[in-house]
């Protein structure tokens, strides 16, 4: 059986055309998004351009839409039911080269909300502590929450992006960090997040973080 991919197709340098191509690959079980991607590459079309570097989940390079959704290309597997599919570059990123975007705006929103530990307190911390920071520890900033979220990353400007305040809560819930995150995240617009948004991206986020707790705890 051969499932029909529409790829989408741009070079950000040549300041081509925007196109789809299409290919019939061979569906295999268990077959993932990457091996889709890596067979049109090795068979079919070697000029295709993508990312990936760990294949388990772990790095997070390797983010595209699947028909329209943000997901990990080496851990999200085809759904055979489906006859034609898009595979696209990360939406609300600027495009570089095929399915490679340009992190460099959210890299630079990034660094904004300084994302490391600042003014450190020595303090011992408990497993018990430890465990409130653990499910945003988890983030591999893989930029799929930005993806999915067009109403915070096209119109609200001046507003951190979801990957951002995930961090923001990682530092919030770690005693040995000085800063004060939750005037942070007002001034960076967390109040432009909603319930709905929350609940959003917390299903998206191929890490399971609770995106909407994050929010919650920010806003308190
Ligand atoms: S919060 Fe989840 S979706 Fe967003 S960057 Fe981190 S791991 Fe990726
Ligand atoms: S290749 Fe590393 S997360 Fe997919």
């Amino acid at each position: 059986m051969k499932i029909k991919f529409l790829i989408y197709r741009y070079n950000s340098q040549k300041k081509e055309k925007l196109k789809y191509d299409s290919f019939d690959v061979p569906y295999n079980k268990g077959m993932t998004v990457l091996d889709v991607i890596t067979y049109i590459y090795k068979h079919l079309d070697s000029t295709l351009a993508f990312r990936y570097e760990c294949r388990q989940g772990i790095c997070g390079t390797c983010g595209v839409m699947l028909n329209k959704k943000p997901v990990l290309s080496c851990s999200t597997q085809i759904d055979q039911t489906l006859e034609t599919q898009t595979i696209e570059p990360l939406a609300n990123f600027p495009v570089e080269k095929d399915l490679i975007v340009n992190l460099e705006p959210v890299l630079k929103r990034y660094e904004k909300i300084k994302p490391y530990l600042d003014k450190i307190h020595k303090v011992i911390i408990t497993k018990k502590k430890s465990n409130e920071s653990k499910a945003f520890r988890k983030c591999i900033e893989c930029g799929c929450c930005i993806a999915g979220a067009p109403e915070i990353t096209q119109s609200a400007k001046g507003c951190m992006d979801p990957m951002s305040l995930v961090k923001v809560a990682r530092y919030v819930t770690d005693p040995r960090d000085g800063l004060d995150r939750k005037a942070m995240a007002k001034k960076n617009g967390i109040d432009k997040y909603s319930d709905e948004i929350g609940k959003k991206l917390t299903l998206l986020c191929p890490r399971g973080i609770p995106i909407d707790e994050a929010i919650k705890l920010l806003k308190k």
